[in-house]
């Protein structure tokens, strides 16, 4: 039967281990969680599958990533008492969504797919990505509709990859629980169908420019601030922000200028950030003093998060994990069961015990 409609509304998402998390991941989405955390059943895991299309030789690091992340969450305020913290590798119905809803993507759907044309280019992948980069997408739909969540709290960039969810829950509810093609997306879990069709939600800041002035802050472009880093770096890190001017005997430069991107984002006094915007477009004040000002914000942010990081054990880490994924488990094997009813796979129940 359904769940009782006084459960709160489930939420789910991830993170690939790709380093310690930075500045892009903080304002895009750990700011999001925090909030719906206190509001929503949230689920929030390590795509430590998704470490794997890229680095499948460099499993010592994708290990030591995965900690790592966890460690920022837990740094920047994310409570496993509220949240079910979990790494996807440890909870096999995932794997085995998989290969059902692969049944129902076709190949050139999955090319079309603008974030992972993207991604073959960002990392000049060419033609030698591996038969399990393809698959990806497909483990992020059942990494997602394992939980049945209502939302999705993602940054931009993942939409279509929520869009495709949304293709394939809608199917999966056609093929095999007779919800009529006409049926609006509300309605698919209330008339039967196994999977509701979960929305994206993103995050305050929807892209944040990294240090360079030009692309999407990421660790792999170098351009990132990491939560990890110390006060000076992110100073030094500040300092070296492309502002778009030559020379400081131009005039400065108003649009797309990261420094005042910065200033919006980072600045928690609204009325002094207008001030010094003022002063800057003026000419009263110069890149310095605002690359000054915005480091300072930052790491007032910062500073609580590293205090509290440094107290983080590996082995706390991995307690957090491993109670995180018996609940995981928990319900993404109800998830599949219900899903084998449909397709007609049912033949025996189970459980997972975790050792
Ligand atoms: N692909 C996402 C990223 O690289 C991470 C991810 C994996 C994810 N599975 C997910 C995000 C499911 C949301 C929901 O950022």
């Amino acid at each position: 039967m359904s769940e009782s409609t006084t459960e709160r509304l489930r939420v789910l998402t991830g993170d690939t281990p790709t380093g310690s998390l930075h500045l892009g991941h903080y304002v895009g989405s750990i700011e999001n969680r925090l909030q719906m955390q206190e509001e929503y059943d949230c689920f929030f895991f390590v795509a430590n599958w998704h470490a794997l299309t890229t680095r499948a030789d460099q499993t010592d690091d994708i290990r030591a990533d995965t900690i790592s992340i966890v460690k920022d969450w837990l740094a920047c305020g994310i409570d496993p008492n509220k949240a079910t913290l979990f790494v996807h590798s440890e909870v096999p119905a995932i794997a085995e969504l998989t290969w059902y809803f692969s049944m129902l993507v076709g190949y050139g759907r999955l090319m079309k797919n603008p974030t992972v044309k993207d991604e073959i280019r960002v990392k000049g992948l060419g033609d030698e990505y591996s038969f399990g980069f393809l698959l990806y997408p497909i483990g992020q739909i059942a990494d997602i509709l394992a939980f049945r969540p209502a939302f999705v709290p993602v940054g931009e960039d993942q939409v279509p990859h929520i869009e495709m969810t949304r293709e394939i829950a809608r199917r999966f509810n056609q093929y095999y629980c007779k919800i009529d093609g006409s049926v609006p997306d509300e309605e698919h879990a209330q008339r039967g169908g196994v999977f509701p069709i979960p929305e994206a939600r993103i995050g305050r800041v929807a892209r944040l420019t990294g240090i360079d002035g030009k692309n999407k802050m990421s660790k792999s472009l170098g351009n990132a601030i990491h939560l990890s880093d110390t006060p000076k770096q992110v100073q030094k890190k500040c300092n070296k922000i492309f502002t778009g001017r030559g020379s400081m005997d131009d005039p400065p430069v108003l649009e797309n200028n990261t420094i005042l991107e910065y200033l919006d984002i980072f600045m928690p006094d609204k009325a002094r950030a207008a001030e010094l915007n003022e002063a800057y477009a003026a000419s009263k004040i110069g890149d310095g003093d605002l690359k000054k000002e915005v480091g300072a914000a930052m790491n007032a942010l910062l500073e609580p998060i590293r205090e509290k990081r440094a107290t983080i054990s590996d082995d706390d880490v991995i307690d957090v994990l491993k109670d995180g994924c018996r609940k995981a488990n928990a319900v993404a094997e109800q998830t599949l069961w219900k899903a084998k009813q449909a397709v007609r796979y049912d033949f025996f129940k189970r459980e997972i015990v975790l050792g």
